[in-house]
């Protein structure tokens, strides 16, 4: 199939009329998708507009109502994801479902473990993992505990392990969200390879320039049905958008109306005790002020917010509150003196499955609403609700199971819940990760509206354009140490020069 035009090149896969209700939802109402051979498509739509669950569809997670799916023109209904791996179709999942406790390796061919004489061949099993490896430029060992990786490093092995399994149809749900840049590119890298040996990629991403990059057709879903496909070439990002919310986004980012005022935190050489960690990390933050921290992945970002929080343990440094020392050593003690920490890894550390949403929302802020030793209802079911309507939940009722909202819309769930302890001081770790264009703009409302009742705010952030977007000053890590601070408006001459300035002072200690 090289050199066809798109066109002309056959549908490998073609779902077409697919339907699927879950209670109170109707989840996909005649959603499409039709994939060429050896391209990547996009699939795009706002938090809970059904790429997962379409895509669960046609991995055998889920069986659809009604609807036809063909692969090379044949029907087909696969009953299972093992059933659809055999018949080679492969998905990487947006939540990554890995044993924590065993090592990548097995990770990797769990449910189809290498055998021998009845025993499981270990040898094997690391050999054909590190070829894979070595294939793929990926630096792993393949002994390591999979629990021990950071996030990005665990993505990664899925995606090998969807790789290894030689599919046709290779589904990749966003894969990235982790991913440093240049993971990100290497992996565009692996998939132009599948391409060109003719295997469909259907690619979910909610990092807009991503698309342009890789994509060569754009389905965008909206409520559960299709909207347009149309390929990448013929649309900007601003055409996706205004298909994804059926409607003009002008301004990314809401009018900064807060103003920072005095000292509220002031750190002075914070230290990790077990490396990697931040090493003699100093700064001011104000109330009011929304201090972003920028830096490389790996740059030791989130390992500050946890030494600050006490769920990493420091080893040396000093924590003043409006000038007083204080210590927070554990979580509970941090939140007693008015933080709240939202984790990067919110969906794997953060989130109780099985409880509903309202429990999810108020589990960390529960003492409120007890009084005289019991539990008003009233008073935490007003607390759900406020957090459904602040957060635009998508869901049909706050009873749900969380488990069973889409994934940007978990986030949003416990964002909620931290801003329900009425925290003083909020450190955010990738705020926005999964979260859909029209839902980020509210978020960033809500930051900026804390910051203005004079809280004070650090925020985590790998995009650029949303820290340059809210912060008032930003730090720069690099190497678990600061490479300096941008005091925005200033010295940098604008946006250009500070966003040179955050890139320069990144790789300071690299
Ligand atoms: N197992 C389930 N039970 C009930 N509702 C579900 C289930 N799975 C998905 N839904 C609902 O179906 C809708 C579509 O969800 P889906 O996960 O497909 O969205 P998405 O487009 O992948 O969003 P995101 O960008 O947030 O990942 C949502 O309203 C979600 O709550
Ligand atoms: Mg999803």
């Amino acid at each position: 199939m090289r050199g066809l035009l798109l066109a002309d090149k056959p549908f490998l896969l073609e779902m077409l009329d697919i339907e699927k209700s879950f209670p109170g939802v109707k989840a996909l109402d005649h959603a499409q998708l039709q994939l060429r051979y050896g391209t990547v498509h996009a699939l795009m739509g706002e938090n809970g507009a059904g790429k997962s669950t379409l895509m669960k569809c046609l991995f055998g997670i889920y069986h659809k109502d009604a609807g036809c799916i063909k692969v090379e023109g044949r029907e087909i209904n696969f009953t299972s994801p093992r059933n659809a791996l055999d018949n080679g179709v492969s998905m990487v999942h947006q939540e990554l479902n890995q044993i924590l406790r065993r090592n990548v390796m097995e990770n990797m061919w769990l449910g189809r473990l290498p055998m021998k004489y009845g025993l499981v061949d270990h040898k094997k099993m690391y050999e054909d993992t590190k070829k894979i490896f070595t294939d793929l430029g990926i630096d792993i060992n393949p002994r390591e505990i999979i629990g021990k990786l950071s996030v990005s490093k665990r993505q990664l092995v899925e995606i090998a392990k969807a790789v290894s399994s030689n599919a046709k149809i290779l589904v990749l749900d966003e894969p990235t969200s982790s991913l440093t840049e240049e993971e990100v590119n290497h992996l565009f890298k692996i998939m132009k390879t599948l391409v060109t040996r003719d295997v469909g990629i259907i690619y979910i991403s909610h990092r807009m320039d991503e698309i342009q990059k890789i994509a060569d057709e754009v389905t965008v879903m909206r409520d559960g049905k299709w909207v347009a496909t149309k390929p990448t070439g013929e649309l900007s990002i601003g055409a996706i958008i205004k298909l994804m919310v059926n409607r003009e986004i002008e301004n990314f980012f809401p009018p900064k109306v807060n103003v920072p005022g005095e000292p509220l935190l002031e750190c002075t050489g914070i230290t990790g005790k077990y490396m990697p960690t931040c090493t003699d990390v100093s700064f001011t933050l104000h109330k009011g002020e929304i201090l972003g921290v920028a830096g490389l992945v790996g740059s030791r970002r989130t390992e500050l917010l946890n030494t600050l929080f006490g769920t990493m343990t420091r080893a040396g440094g000093e924590i003043k509150l409006r000038g007083a020392a204080i210590e927070n050593r554990s979580a509970g003690d941090s939140m007693k003196n008015g933080f709240a920490l939202l984790t990067e890894e919110r969906r794997a550390t953060g989130i109780f499955p099985e409880g509903s949403i309202t429990f999810n929302a108020i589990i960390s802020s529960i003492d409120t609403y007890i009084t005289a030793g019991l539990l008003r209802n009233s008073k935490v079911n007003s607390a759900a609700d406020q957090v459904i309507t602040s957060m635009r939940v998508k869901t049909p009722s706050k009873r749900t199971h969380i488990k069973y909202l889409s994934g940007g819309n978990q986030q949003k769930v416990i964002l909620g819940r931290w801003l329900l302890t009425n925290p003083e001081i909020l450190l955010l770790d990738e705020p926005t990760r999964g979260i859909d264009v029209g839902a980020k703009y509210e978020i960033y409302q809500l930051i900026i509206d804390l910051a203005k009742q004079g809280k004070g705010i650090i925020m985590v952030s790998s995009e650029m354009s949303e820290l340059l977007g809210i912060c008032d000053n930003i730090i720069v890590m690099s190497n678990g140490r600061v490479g300096g601070v941008v005091k925005r408006g200033v010295e940098f001459g604008g946006i250009a020069g500070e966003q040179e300035t955050i890139l320069r002072l990144a790789a300071k200690y690299v």
